[in-house]
């Protein structure tokens, strides 16, 4: 209901609250914003450069094309946000093809874990390099643009299978779970998708429009649908879902004891925390990759 200048500073005042409350990050602090060239990230990092914070940006090239020249159009869009906001904005690119032997499509191929589907091969890799070059360049702060659509399809997934583990870590911020990575945070993770798409028309921020061409059928797709149906009939219900189920947690106390018993251990390859007694999986995963490259080449 506001026009297009109040809707811009609604947005920004929104979000400035929300990374006070809860305590995400400070104008001290340096910020690495995953952009990945949708409108979530993007309209993050815009809304962090207006506010004054010192956020970078970080892009992840995957090797995705899917008929869409997917990784290469989404990067353009990154570019070209860079371009509209005079040029001079840090970004570090990361190419996954070019560092670790292989594009995430063609590792998930080599691998049990991708043969069907890229995305758990890719989800793994991009939050290693996330972490990495976080804390490469010594930032204080991971923020992803997550909004509410996102977490409320991802809480009612964990909450289906009751994974305990996820339940116990997931929120808009979380500590470094290992010295030496940065805190994680979801600026955004109080507004729907729909507010985040306006922000990105009215700001005149074009971005990636199409969604990945593998996460088609995927089911937090299906459970967005599904809790869009119950948005319609209960509207705000999305909202209550993640904000009750945050403060009932805090309050109760709930997940504490499974967030106790999760032992982490560090990867003796990388040097990150992994839950595996040994190395983690995304050295075990890019280790069976370049081995299987290794045979086919012979
Ligand atoms: P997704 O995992 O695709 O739902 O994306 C969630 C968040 O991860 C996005 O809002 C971005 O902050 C970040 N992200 C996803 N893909 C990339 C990428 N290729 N490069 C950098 N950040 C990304
Ligand atoms: Fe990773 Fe689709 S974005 S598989
Ligand atoms: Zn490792």
């Amino acid at each position: 209901a506001l026009c297009g200048p109040h809707f811009v500073e609604w947005v920004h005042k929104q979000t400035e609250r929300f990374i006070e409350k809860y305590a995400m990050f400070t104008r001290d602090e340096r910020v690495l914003v995953a952009v990945s060239g949708g409108k979530d990230s993007l309209a993050l990092w815009d809304i962090l450069l207006a506010l004054g914070y010192r956020a970078d940006g970080l892009y992840i090239g995957l090797g995705i094309d899917g008929g869409l020249n997917y990784s290469d159009e989404s990067h353009r869009y990154v570019m070209d946000f860079i371009g509209k906001h005079g040029g001079n904005l840090t970004l570090h690119t990361v190419d996954v093809a070019e560092i670790y032997g292989a594009s995430i499509p063609e590792a998930a191929r080599l691998t049990r874990r991708g043969r069907d589907k890229p995305c758990s091969v890719c989800g793994l890799s991009k939050r290693h390099i996330m972490n990495r070059v976080a804390r490469d360049h010594g930032y204080d702060v991971l923020a992803t643009g997550h909004n509410l659509d996102d977490e409320a399809a991802v809480l009612f997934g964990n909450t289906l299978v009751w994974s305990m583990d996820y339940l116990a870590r997931q929120g808009p911020v979380m500590p470094p779970s290992h010295p030496g990575l940065a805190r994680k945070a979801k600026p955004l993770f109080r507004f729907y998708e729909r507010e985040m798409a306006a922000y990105a028309v009215v700001r005149g921020i074009d971005y990636m429009y199409d969604e990945c061409p593998h996460a088609i059928g995927a089911t937090t797709i299906r459970y967005k649908e599904l809790l869009n149906q119950l948005e319609v009939a209960s509207p705000g219900i999305k909202l209550q879902f993640v904000l009750r189920f945050l403060k009932a947690r805090q309050a109760h106390g709930l997940f504490a004891q499974v967030r106790e018993q999760l032992e982490l251990h560090t990867c003796p390859t990388c040097g990150q925390p992994t839950t595996n007694d040994g190395v983690c999986s995304f050295c075990r995963m890019w280790e069976r990759v370049n081995a299987r490259r290794g045979e086919r080449m012979l």
